[in-house]
């Protein structure tokens, strides 16, 4: 068998392997396994490519030349791609993925602008080219104002342009109309206005989304790109791209959807933008609402030594201050002493789906103590103590009590539910959605405040 048949064999089993990849993803004991499949696939379809391209350029263009293009981008991809990945904090991994996806959007743009310059121009393919350029398009751009956002670079609140669903239905009929001339009398016009309609709409688009709404078109932009991967797998003839982008595309869809329901949001609005209308804005609901009650290590302490279940829900502010350690550390001394100690986990605690699941399993947290919210909402009436771990938004009664909070309807942790509630923060500042939390002025909640690592580190010294 020479290297090209091997190659062609490799993208097989590449196509397996991923498969492969993600049923071991969705499983926490399996994850690591998952991975390593992924990477193996990963290798293994570079490796395949770089051989197909470099058969494809013997005798014609200059297999030498091509072979230095590959190592020169591969260099620069691995070492920013090593670089990024070493110095990433697990809190910024968002904001990461949303510029990787703007790339893939990026790539199938120039995909697209090649492969109609470079290649016949049948009905077919001009459709390809368009679609994979649409798609691109406002993947590219979506992509970054969702990278602006998570990054806190821009504003995260949604933007309200008067009568923005007709603009972005006025753009996509425009553009469709421009794919009716592209394919008519195919020519760089109408491919280039649709581009710029279609930049114009991934920006809108997102911009339009308002923030607590973010993890729900993170995995839409996903999906985005996975089409955009596909499209272009179709215009180079690639089945492995076309495969992989098919994987992606459906499992963000997917995930768009878990992500839609665990939120109580219709996932038709979130991608026209229609959130955070009628709505109060952030900034009244994010007034305080009476008086807290402080607490301090040494009460909690003692409190939990008192108690028969301590249910503990954490949120990205573990995540900021790397409490996932202490915290481990506070979970096997209170069991020591017999306290039914467990996790409740909220769908979309953090920044990114299963962000608890990954810091908790760093930590080497049993799997089995850490539930989901769905597991542990109808046994908190029975908790004797919740400590809420920089969460906010996930814990807020606002959610059910006030239908004009922003985040009216989103499910949430009914933390008050149980016979108290201490609160890990380090102000009386809000969450991710920008509104004020009830909770904090409850009766039974008391706040204890400071760096959620030092302050669980204390009452594990008190213990
Ligand atoms: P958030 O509502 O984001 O609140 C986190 C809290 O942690 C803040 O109130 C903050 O208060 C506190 N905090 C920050 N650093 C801390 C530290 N070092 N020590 C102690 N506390 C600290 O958290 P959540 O309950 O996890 O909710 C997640 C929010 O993010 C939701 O609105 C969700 O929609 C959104 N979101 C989720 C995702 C996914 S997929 N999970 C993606 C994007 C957005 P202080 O500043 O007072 O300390």
């Amino acid at each position: 068998m020479n290297l090209v048949a091997i190659a062609q064999v490799s993208y097989l089993v590449a196509a397996v392997l991923f498969i492969l990849s993600l049923a071991g993803l969705s499983k926490q004991t399996t994850a690591r396994r998952g991975n390593l499949l992924g990477m193996i696939g990963m290798g293994l379809a570079l490796a395949a490519t770089i051989v197909l391209a470099l058969d494809i350029s013997v005798g014609g263009r200059g297999m030498l030349v091509t072979a230095i293009l590959i190592a020169v981008v591969l260099l620069i991809g691995i070492s920013v791609g090593t670089w990024r990945a070493r110095t990433v904090e697990m809190t910024q991994m968002p904001e990461l993925i949303a510029i990787l996806h703007s790339f893939v959007g990026l790539a199938a743009v120039l995909v697209g602008f090649n492969s109609f310059l470079l290649e016949g121009h049948g009905a077919v393919h001009l459709i390809e080219v368009f679609l994979g350029v649409f798609i691109g398009a406002i993947t590219f751009t979506g992509s970054i104002v969702a990278y602006l956002k998570l990054a806190a670079k821009i504003p995260s609140r949604a933007l309200m342009l008067p009568g923005k669903h007709v603009i972005n239905v006025a753009l996509v009929v425009v553009s469709l109309g421009l794919g009716g001339w592209f394919v008519v009398a195919p020519n760089l016009a109408p491919l280039l206005l649709m581009t710029l309609l279609a930049l114009a709409l991934g920006w809108h688009l997102v911009a339009s989304i308002g923030g607590g709404d973010m993890p729900v078109v993170v995995s839409m932009l996903n999906s985005y790109s996975g089409w955009a991967a596909a499209a272009a797998g179709f215009m180079l003839g690639n089945d492995l791209l076309i495969v992989t982008g098919a994987l992606v595309g459906s499992s963000g869809a997917i995930l768009s959807y878990i992500m839609c329901k665990a939120m109580n949001r219709s996932f038709i609005s979130v991608i026209l933008g229609g959130f955070g209308e009628g709505t109060s804005s952030a900034s009244s609901s994010a007034v305080e609402q009476g008086e807290h009650t402080e607490t301090s290590a040494d009460e909690v302490a003692a409190e939990l030594l008192a108690a028969k279940s301590v249910v503990i829900t954490p949120g990205y502010g573990m995540a900021v201050a790397k409490a996932q350690y202490p915290v481990a550390d506070l979970v096997s001394k209170l069991r020591e002493r017999g306290v039914d100690v467990r996790f409740g986990v909220h769908p979309v605690a953090g920044r990114l789906p299963g962000h608890m699941n990954v810091l908790l399993a760093e930590a080497k947290v049993p799997y089995d103590v850490v539930l989901e919210m769905d597991e542990i909402n109808d046994d908190l009436p029975e908790t004797d103590v919740v400590l809420v771990i920089g969460a906010n938004d996930t814990v807020n009664p606002a959610a059910q009590d006030d239908p004009d909070s922003p985040i009216a309807g989103m499910p949430v942790l009914e933390v008050w539910n149980a016979g108290h509630v201490v609160v890990f923060k380090r102000s009386m500042a809000v969450g991710y959605a920008g509104v004020q939390n009830p909770l904090f002025f409850r009766e039974n909640t008391s706040m204890l405040f400071g760096d959620a690592k030092e302050r669980v580190e204390d009452i594990v010294k008190a213990l």
